[in-house]
């Protein structure tokens, strides 16, 4: 064990390698996703969200007799207990923001839950965001389709209506391509929580608190801001160069790892053009599709001319916000989407840290001040 003297902090754990994984393969240089073996690019838009998950935990793609399984398994613990659905009633009331509903609700998912929390957490968490959703606009919940799947009823107990398949497969293709990434910040948390011996509903509150954070997962919304803040085509350079200027963070670009364009801003910027041309987007349209796309070039050409060298590329979260834009969901539910979809990847890593546990514990450096002097309080 090194002596204080002898400890290197490292900010922010950067490069530091705090797990082994089967899950997924991060690499930032060449821009290369790969879940459970396979390119994220094969999974994200072919795969049912129930197929991504059942990779996660088992490593295997399920046969057709496992995936019927799973999903009738999800479909079965489908359903909120009344003590959440009263605690997302009166976080409606208070018009909290959508992911602190979320993490709210999370803590009592594993009520009346019987077996299998995986799935119980699987099955309730999106529908905690959409009832909430629904009780925050005055609207009752609606109860799932059990003939329905991850994907579809997570629109379907939002909106009250059967959506269009083009709609359903564009929130699939994200909903897999955000499933699992690397000891992320929100995953890590999972994985120490778990690590401890606590339990599974306690991981993902962590988790999603994690996730919350505009360095993490609530990038898209603002990121959809600036879009719609710069309108028109012409504005693009004026306004990133006005807010770059101003010290801002443009949201959407950078990250830890990828050095390199995200490659999931490549699917689902492929997946938002899809759902835009297809004509079944519940909002927007190509052209904010072709003036996103001019955003993008436009902000990765200032970043280069500000930050020389950082390397500042597109993020998975800019082109989440178009996607999800065009899905029908408001800014704030982007984040609890987020969440919904990575889901499936923090209780796999859970399950993984179980079953080679050994209790993250990192150490730290102390930086403070040695042999002071006790003072009573009268004297100070
Ligand atoms: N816009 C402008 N500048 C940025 C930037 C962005 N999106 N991202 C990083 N930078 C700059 C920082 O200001 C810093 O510059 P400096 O050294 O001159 O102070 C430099 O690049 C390095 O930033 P740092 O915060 O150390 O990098 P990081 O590895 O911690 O950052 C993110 C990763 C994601 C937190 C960061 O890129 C960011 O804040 N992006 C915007 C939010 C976002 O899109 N989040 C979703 C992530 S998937």
């Amino acid at each position: 064990m090194p002596t204080n003297s002898e400890k290197r902090y490292i900010p922010g754990l950067e490069g530091v390698v705090a797990a082994e994984t089967r899950l997924s393969s991060v690499d930032g240089q060449k821009g290369e996703l790969l879940i459970a073996g396979f390119p994220v690019e094969a999974l994200a838009a072919n795969a049912s969200h129930e197929e991504v998950a059942y990779l996660l935990w088992h490593g295997d793609l399920p046969s057709p007799s496992q995936l019927a399984d799973f999903r009738q398994a999800l479909a079965a613990r489908r359903s909120l207990p009344p003590a959440t659905h009263a605690l997302l009633r009166a976080a409606a009331a208070e018009k909290i923001p959508a992911m602190d509903a979320l993490r709210m609700a999370a803590g009592t998912l594993n009520l009346d839950a019987g077996e299998n929390l995986p799935f119980t957490l699987l099955a309730r968490a999106p529908l905690a965001v959409t009832a909430y959703w629904r009780l925050r606009h005055g609207r009752e919940p609606v109860a799932p389709d059990p003939d329905l799947g991850q994907a579809a009823n997570y629109l379907y107990t939002l909106t009250g209506e059967r959506p269009p398949a083009a709609r359903v497969r564009a929130l699939e293709t994200y909903l897999n391509t955000v499933g699992d990434h690397g000891l992320n910040a929100s995953t890590f948390t999972a994985r120490t929580i778990i690590s401890t011996g606590s339990d599974l509903v306690s991981a993902v509150a962590g988790a999603i608190g994690a996730l919350k954070g505009p360095r993490h997962g609530g990038a898209p919304g603002p990121a959809l801001q600036t879009v719609f803040e710069i309108g028109t085509i012409d504005n693009a350079e004026p306004v990133l160069r006005h807010k770059l200027e101003a010290g801002a963070r443009l949201m959407g670009f950078g990250h830890r790892v990828y050095k390199v364009r995200d490659p999931r801003a490549e699917l689902l910027s492929a997946a938002a053009a899809g759902l835009y041309r297809s004509g079944d987007a519940a909002q927007g349209g190509m052209p904010l599709y072709e003036l996103a796309a001019h955003v993008e070039k436009v902000a990765v050409a200032l970043l280069e001319e500000f930050k020389p060298g950082r390397k500042l590329q597109t993020n998975v979260e800019f082109y989440t916000a178009l996607l999800l834009h065009g899905v029908g969901l408001d800014p704030d539910l982007f984040a609890p989407t987020f969440a919904s979809g990575r889901l499936a990847g923090w209780i796999g890593h859970c399950l993984e840290q179980q079953s080679n546990n050994r209790l993250i514990r990192p150490q730290s450096v102390y930086v403070g001040e040695r042999d002071r002097q006790w003072q009573p309080l009268d004297q100070r």
